[in-house]
């Protein structure tokens, strides 16, 4: 596949002083990680999240939700970071601030080797208690729900449900690094979740050059300096790389720039 970068983006990544970057699921789709809007593949298509998404669903239901984590932890446990995570390593190693937000769960930027990401929805492969909210580093995960060594409440995936509030701390310095980068990239999400999807946008209006990389244009932003990428990530990103540092090219398909 050929990816056309336009030169204003390539000297704009080159002189960039703050790189934002917001994933979502098509981040990680090439690593065999479902999406959940897609039709037909997506999780949302196959499930249904009122149940097995949100505090409701889990009063009701603890077991059914319990063993839809355990086997999504257990498929995310057997994937691998692809080339779309491991450009991403190399772009914080090349500039001179980098801010990854991630609407992900599955801390496969973590294992790519990004070094501080900003986790918007939680993280999968840590759990909490559902009562003290308070993370519990051991847990045994056989068949029956597991319970708070402290209270004795169910324990639940440390991730943010429908309906429920995000993790403040991680909110602000996302809205903190949209305001102050002055290129962002906006990879692998559809936008249709609040407060992520806001994020492309304040980086366009705060005067950041922002790059939409998606193989789908539906749901993406469009303004006169939001250029988009179009194509799976782990290819369009590290063409991105190559077209802006030509010494980068270990993964890369041609690019013309
Ligand atoms: P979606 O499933 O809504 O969107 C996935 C996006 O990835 C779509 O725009 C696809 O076109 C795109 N895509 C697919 N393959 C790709 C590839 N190889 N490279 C790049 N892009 C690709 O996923 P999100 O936008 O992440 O929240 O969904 C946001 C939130 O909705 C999730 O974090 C989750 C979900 O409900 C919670 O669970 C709280």
């Amino acid at each position: 596949m050929t990816v056309a970068v336009p030169p204003e983006v390539v000297s704009a990544l080159r002189q960039a002083r703050h790189v934002g970057v917001l994933t979502g699921a098509g981040v990680s789709a090439e690593s065999g990680i479902p999406t959940f809007r897609e039709a037909l593949t997506g999780l949302w298509a196959r499930y249904d999240p009122a149940e097995l998404a949100s505090p409701g669903g889990f009063a009701r239901d603890p077991e059914r939700v319990w063993r839809w984590y355990r086997e999504r932890r257990m498929a995310i446990a057997r994937a691998e970071p692809n080339p779309a995570h491991r450009a991403l390593v190399d772009l914080e190693g090349r500039v001179d601030r980098f801010t990854l937000i991630t609407q992900n769960i599955d801390a496969l930027h973590a294992r790519a080797g990004n070094r501080d990401v900003v986790e918007l929805h939680g993280n999968i492969t840590r759990v909490r208690c559902s009562v003290e909210n308070v993370v519990v580093p051991d847990f045994e995960d056989g068949d029956a729900v597991p319970t708070c060594p402290a209270c004795g409440a169910c324990l639940r995936p440390d991730v943010v449900w429908f309906g429920e509030l995000l993790p403040m701390t991680a909110l602000e310095r996302a809205w903190a690094a949209a305001r102050d980068a002055d290129f962002f990239l906006s990879v692998g999400t559809s936008n249709l979740v609040e407060p992520a999807a806001s994020l492309p946008w304040i980086a366009a209006r705060s005067g950041a050059l922002v790059v939409v990389v998606n193989p789908s244009d539906e749901g993406q932003q469009h303004g006169p300096t939001i250029h988009h990428l179009a194509g799976p990530a782990g290819q369009v990103l590290p063409a991105l790389l190559a077209a802006a540092w030509p010494d980068s090219a270990a993964e890369t398909p041609r690019v013309d720039s």
